[in-house]
This record gives C-alpha cells, structure tokens and sequence, in this order.
C-alpha cells in the first residue's frame, strides 16, 4: 500500500479525481465527513488530508510515501524529498502586484508583504533591491490597501482576488503547479509501484 499525501481543499479535490480516473477511486471520500484518511476501493492507496503546506514535510519525513503539492510551497521550503512529475493542474503564479498606479521610489527601502519570505528574498536579491519582509499569513492583498506594505508577493490564479481589491501584477516571478513528490527512502524501496503511478499520473494528466 503507498500512503499518499494530498492537499486539503480545491488543488485535493482536482488531483484527487485523476487518482479515481487512474483507478484508485474511494467512495468514502465523495461523502460528506471529516475523516482525515481514506482507502481506496481496491486497498492499493492509503490517502492522507494534510494542510498543503504540510504536505512535503509528511513525506520528508517518511509518514506519507508521496505526495502531491504545488511549487509555491516547494520553493518556499527547500524540503528534502524527489520531485516526480509536473502534474499539470493547479496553473497559476508567484508575482509582485501592488495598487494601481503605485510609483516605486526606487531611494526608500521596498516594503513587501508576503507569506513567502524565501522567494520574495532571492527575487529581490537577483535583481539587486533592498527590501523590507513583511511576513503575513493570508489575506495578504490587503497589506498595500491599508499601506502596510509598498507591494506584495502572492499567488495569481485568476486575477480575481487583485481586480476585485484594485491592485495589479507588476512583475511575474515563476509560474506555479502541482508536483508529484516522493521521500527518498519510500522510493528506494518502493520504486516499482510509485513508478507505476507516476506513469499512469502522467497520462491522466495530459489528457
Ligand atoms: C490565494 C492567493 C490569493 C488568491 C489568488 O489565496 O493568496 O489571495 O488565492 O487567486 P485568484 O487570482 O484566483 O483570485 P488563498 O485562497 O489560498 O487564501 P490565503 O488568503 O489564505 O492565501
């Protein structure tokens, strides 16, 4: 059996009808309930609800043989485990917005806004600007509204969230989506079947 972690919420719910389509389906997980782990039908799959930011350190750790989680939070956490496969959903982006029409002084020290300290600091390290981290938890659109910060670094997906609070992308950093991962051990003894599922994740996932 492969103990699989999968994000909470809408990212799970996508990456979890491809594991149904590849033949893994759980009926206990359509229902309605709270549970937190799951079988599927055939007892091949153990799946685990785990936070998605919590997903990779379950795997790093050995308690979840794989997992699936976005890049965002790969990035962010330089976690030690293999990188499988790019699974193709998920698609959205790290950028810089701030609000419309905001002027950067390029003689004041920048206030960035965001809950990824890490590569908000690499990106403005690359280019060379010096900047003051604000490290929020969420809802981080609201930091230039209310001038806690000058910009922010967040995840794009719509653009929805920025229209509706009159801010804008100004700068696109990477593009973001979900990744297989594996914990090196699990792989060595494991391969085979997390080969197998890669495949067929694969081919799901282009389709
Ligand atoms: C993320 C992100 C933006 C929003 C972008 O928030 O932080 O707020 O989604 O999506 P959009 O471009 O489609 O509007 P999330 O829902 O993860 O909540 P958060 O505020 O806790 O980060």
């Amino acid at each position: 059996m492969l103990n699989v972690a999968l994000p909470k919420g809408r990212l799970g719910d996508a990456v979890y009808r491809r594991f149904a389509a590849l033949g893994y389906p759980c009926a206990a997980m359509a229902e309605d309930n709270r549970k937190l782990v799951f079988v599927s039908d055939d007892g091949r799959m153990r799946f685990l609800l785990v936070k998605p930011s919590d997903v990779a350190i379950y795997v790093e750790h050995g308690a979840a043989d794989v997992g699936v989680v976005g890049k965002d939070i790969l990035l962010e956490g330089d976690y030690d485990v293999y990188e499988l496969l790019d699974l193709g959903v998920g698609r959205c982006r790290l950028c810089v917005a701030g609000r419309r029409g905001y002027a950067e002084d390029r003689d004041r020290v920048l206030k960035v806004a965001t809950k990824y300290v890490q590569v908000a600091g690499r990106y403005y390290a690359s280019i060379d600007r010096e900047i003051e981290l604000i490290r929020l938890n969420g809802s981080i659109e609201l930091a230039p509204i209310l001038r806690l910060s000058d910009v922010i670094v967040d995840i794009v997906e719509s653009g929805k969230t920025l229209e509706e609070n009159d801010l804008v992308v100004l700068s696109d950093i990477v593009p973001v989506s979900a990744r297989l991962i594996a914990n090196r051990s699990s792989y060595l003894f494991k391969e085979e079947a997390i080969d197998l599922l890669c495949a067929g994740l694969r081919e799901v996932c282009a389709k």
